[in-house]
C-alpha cells in the first residue's frame, strides 16, 4: 500500500516535470525572430478576445500565410486547373502529396514543378511565393477573384513561362509582420528601391500576416504588466492610438497604403505608431499633388486630395474601417459614414435633385468613390487575347463626371 502510495507520488512528480520541461522546450523552439520585446500575437487574446476573434479573420491577419491546401484559393481539379501558353506549353495546377504545385509542360512531359509555399492576398486576388534556398519567387499565376480563376500574375507574360520573378522584402514588409535579410553585396549605405537581387532572406524567421504588433508595436512589456497587475483597467507599456494627432494615425496606415514606389530611408518593419512617414521616405522626385496615383494600394494620397479630407480636419481611415475588421460591407452602412458629416436634410448632403433621396443614401460610394481600373495591375486568362482589368475602389472622394447621369 505505502510503496504504491510513493510510485504514484514519484510518477505525479515526474509527470508535472516532463510537462513543465515540454513547455520549455516548446518556447525555446519558436522564439520570435522580431526579438523579445514582442509577445506571441495568441497572447494578445487572453485579455483582448472580442478584437482578437474579429482581426483573426481580416485581410490584415491573412495578408501572408502558408500554402496549405484550406489557404490556397483556386480550383485543382481536371479542367479547371490549366493554362495555355500554346498549343504545346502549358502549366498545370496539381495537388501531391507533398504540397500543391504549379507544373509546367512541354509535349505533355512535365519540365519544371515549383510548390506554392506562401500566399499572399485573399480579397480579390492571390498570388504565391515558392522558396528556393534563402530566396522566393513569384509563381507565374495568380488566382483572380473578378473571374474565379487563374490569370498571369501581374506582370508576367500569358505566352513565355516565367519562374524567376524574385520576391525580396519590400514585398513583405507590407504583407507580413517581419522577415530578415541581408545584403549579399556591397549595395551601399542606402538603397531607394528595395533590390530583391541583392538580397538574401532568412525564411525562418518570416512571421506571417499583419499581426496586433505590426500597427501597435511590441507590446510583451505590455503583457508582463497587465499579468502582473491583473486589477489595473488604464493600458501599461503600449501606445495608445488616442494619443496620437491625425497625421500620426494617417501615417500608421499610410506606411503600407501610400503606394509602392516610394523612396525608402529604413524599413517598414521599423515603424512603431506615433512614427512619420517623412522618416521612412524621401519625398516624391516630382512634387505634383494632380498627379494620378494609382488606385492599387495608394489609398492615403487619394484620399489627401478629397475636399473631405482637405477641409474637414478630421478624416482619418478609421473615420469609415474597423482596423479590427473587414472592409465588405453593405454600401448603406458606408452611407451613414458619409452622412456623420452630410446630414440628410442639411446643406451639405448630396445636391443631386433626380434621384429619390432614399436611392442615394443606399449607395454614395459607387457615385463618389467609383470602382477605377488599375494602372499597375491587369492579368490574362488561358486561351483568351484579352487584357482583363483589376478594379478597386477609388479614395479620391469627388464628383465623379461618369456618375453624373444615371
Ligand atoms: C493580461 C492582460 C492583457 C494582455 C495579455 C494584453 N493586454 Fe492589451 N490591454 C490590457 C488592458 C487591461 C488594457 C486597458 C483596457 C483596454 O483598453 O482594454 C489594454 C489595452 C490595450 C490597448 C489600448 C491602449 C489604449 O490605451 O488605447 C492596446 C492597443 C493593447 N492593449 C494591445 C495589446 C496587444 C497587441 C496585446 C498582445 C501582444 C495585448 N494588448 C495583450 C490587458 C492586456
Ligand atoms: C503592414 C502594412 C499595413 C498596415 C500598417 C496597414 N495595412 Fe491595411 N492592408 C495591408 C495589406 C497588405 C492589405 C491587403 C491584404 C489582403 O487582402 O491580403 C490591407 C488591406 C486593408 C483593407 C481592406 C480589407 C478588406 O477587408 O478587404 C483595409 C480597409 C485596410 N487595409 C485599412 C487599413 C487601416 C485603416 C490601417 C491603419 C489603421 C492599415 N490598413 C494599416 C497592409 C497594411
Ligand atoms: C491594421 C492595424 C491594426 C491591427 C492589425 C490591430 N490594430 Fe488594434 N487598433 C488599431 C487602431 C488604428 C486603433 C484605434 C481605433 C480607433 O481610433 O477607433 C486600435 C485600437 C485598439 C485597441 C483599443 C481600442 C478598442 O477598440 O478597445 C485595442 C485594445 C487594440 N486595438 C488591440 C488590438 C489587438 C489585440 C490586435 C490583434 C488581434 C490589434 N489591435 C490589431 C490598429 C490595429
Ligand atoms: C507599399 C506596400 C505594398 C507593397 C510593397 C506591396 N503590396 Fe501588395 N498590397 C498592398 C495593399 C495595401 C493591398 C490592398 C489592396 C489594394 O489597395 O490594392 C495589396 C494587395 C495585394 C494583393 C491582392 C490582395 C487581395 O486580397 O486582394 C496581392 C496578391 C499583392 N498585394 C501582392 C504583392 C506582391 C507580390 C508584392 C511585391 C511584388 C506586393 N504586393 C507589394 C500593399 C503593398
Ligand atoms: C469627417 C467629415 C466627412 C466625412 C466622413 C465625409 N465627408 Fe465629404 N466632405 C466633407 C467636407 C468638410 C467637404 C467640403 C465641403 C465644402 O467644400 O464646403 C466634403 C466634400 C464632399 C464632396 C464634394 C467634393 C468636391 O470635390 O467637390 C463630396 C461629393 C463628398 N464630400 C462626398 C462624401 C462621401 C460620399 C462620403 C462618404 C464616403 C463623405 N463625403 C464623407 C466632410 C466629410
Ligand atoms: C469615407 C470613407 C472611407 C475612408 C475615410 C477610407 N475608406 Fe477605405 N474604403 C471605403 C469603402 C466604401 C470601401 C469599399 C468597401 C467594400 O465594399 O469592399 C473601401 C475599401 C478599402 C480597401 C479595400 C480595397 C478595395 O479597393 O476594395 C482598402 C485597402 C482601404 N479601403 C483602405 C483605406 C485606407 C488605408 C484609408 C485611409 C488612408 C481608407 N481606406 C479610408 C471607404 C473609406
Ligand atoms: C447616383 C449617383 C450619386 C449618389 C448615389 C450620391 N451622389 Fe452625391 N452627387 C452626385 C452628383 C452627380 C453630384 C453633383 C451634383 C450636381 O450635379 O448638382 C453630387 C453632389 C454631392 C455633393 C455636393 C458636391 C459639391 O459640389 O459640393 C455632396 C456633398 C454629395 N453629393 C454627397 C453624397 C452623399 C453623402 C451621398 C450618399 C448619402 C451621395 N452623395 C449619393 C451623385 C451621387
Amino acid at each position: 500500500m505505502k510503496k504504491n502510495k510513493k510510485l504514484l507520488t514519484v510518477t505525479a512528480v515526474l509527470f508535472v516535470f516532463i510537462i513543465f520541461l515540454v513547455q520549455c522546450i516548446n518556447k525555446k523552439a519558436v522564439p520570435d525572430a522580431r526579438g523579445t520585446a514582442f509577445a506571441p500575437e495568441q497572447t494578445c487574446r487572453q485579455c483582448h478576445q472580442a478584437i482578437y476573434d474579429s482581426a483573426v479573420t481580416s485581410a490584415h491577419f491573412n495578408a501572408s500565410a502558408a500554402a496549405t491546401a484550406k489557404n490556397v484559393l483556386g480550383n485543382f481539379n481536371a479542367g479547371h486547373n490549366i493554362f495555355m501558353y500554346d498549343s504545346l506549353t502549358k502549366l498545370v495546377m496539381e495537388q501531391r502529396d507533398s504540397g500543391l504545385y504549379q507544373v509546367l509542360y512541354k509535349n505533355n512531359s512535365p519540365l519544371l514543378a515549383r510548390r506554392f509555399d506562401i500566399v499572399f492576398g485573399t480579397r480579390h486576388a492571390q498570388t504565391s511565393l515558392y522558396w528556393q534556398d534563402d530566396r522566393s519567387f513569384e509563381l507565374p499565376v495568380s488566382y483572380y477573384h473578378a473571374v474565379n480563376n487563374w490569370g498571369t500574375s501581374p506582370g508576367f507574360s500569358a505566352t513565355v513561362p516565367n519562374f524567376n520573378r524574385l520576391i525580396g522584402t519590400d514585398c513583405f514588409e507590407c504583407h507580413s509582420s517581419y522577415i530578415s535579410h541581408k545584403k549579399n553585396t556591397a549595395a551601399g549605405d542606402h538603397y531607394f528601391a528595395a533590390d530583391a537581387a541583392v538580397e538574401i532572406l532568412d525564411k525562418n524567421s518570416l512571421v506571417l500576416g499583419i499581426g496586433c504588433q505590426r500597427c501597435h508595436g511590441p507590446a510583451a512589456a505590455h503583457v508582463n504588466f497587465h499579468t502582473e497587475n491583473p486589477g489595473k483597467q488604464t493600458a501599461g507599456h503600449i501606445t495608445a492610438n488616442k494619443t496620437l494627432n491625425r497625421q500620426q494615425q494617417l501615417d500608421q496606415c499610410a506606411v503600407c497604403h501610400s503606394g509602392n514606389d516610394k523612396r525608402k530611408i529604413q524599413s517598414r518593419f521599423m515603424f512603431r505608431p506615433g512614427d512619420l512617414l517623412a522618416n521612412y521616405f524621401l519625398p516624391a522626385v516630382v512634387a505634383d499633388s494632380t498627379r494620378h496615383f494609382d488606385v492599387h494600394g495608394n489609398q492615403f494620397n487619394l484620399l489627401k486630395q478629397s475636399r473631405c479630407f482637405l477641409k474637414s480636419n478630421s478624416i482619418t481611415c478609421s473615420t469609415c474601417h474597423n482596423p479590427h475588421g473587414n472592409a465588405a460591407m453593405p454600401a448603406a452602412v458606408y452611407a451613414q459614414k458619409c452622412m456623420s458629416c452630410h446630414q440628410e436634410g442639411s446643406a451639405d448632403f448630396c445636391t443631386v435633385k433626380n434621384i429619390a433621396v432614399a436611392e442615394l443614401k443606399a449607395n454614395c460610394t459607387d457615385c463618389h468613390m467609383p470602382l477605377e481600373t488599375s494602372d499597375a495591375i491587369s492579368f490574362r486568362v488561358s486561351g483568351s487575347a484579352a487584357v482583363s482589368s483589376y478594379l478597386l475602389r477609388s479614395h479620391r472622394i469627388a464628383v465623379y463626371k461618369e456618375t453624373k447621369k444615371k
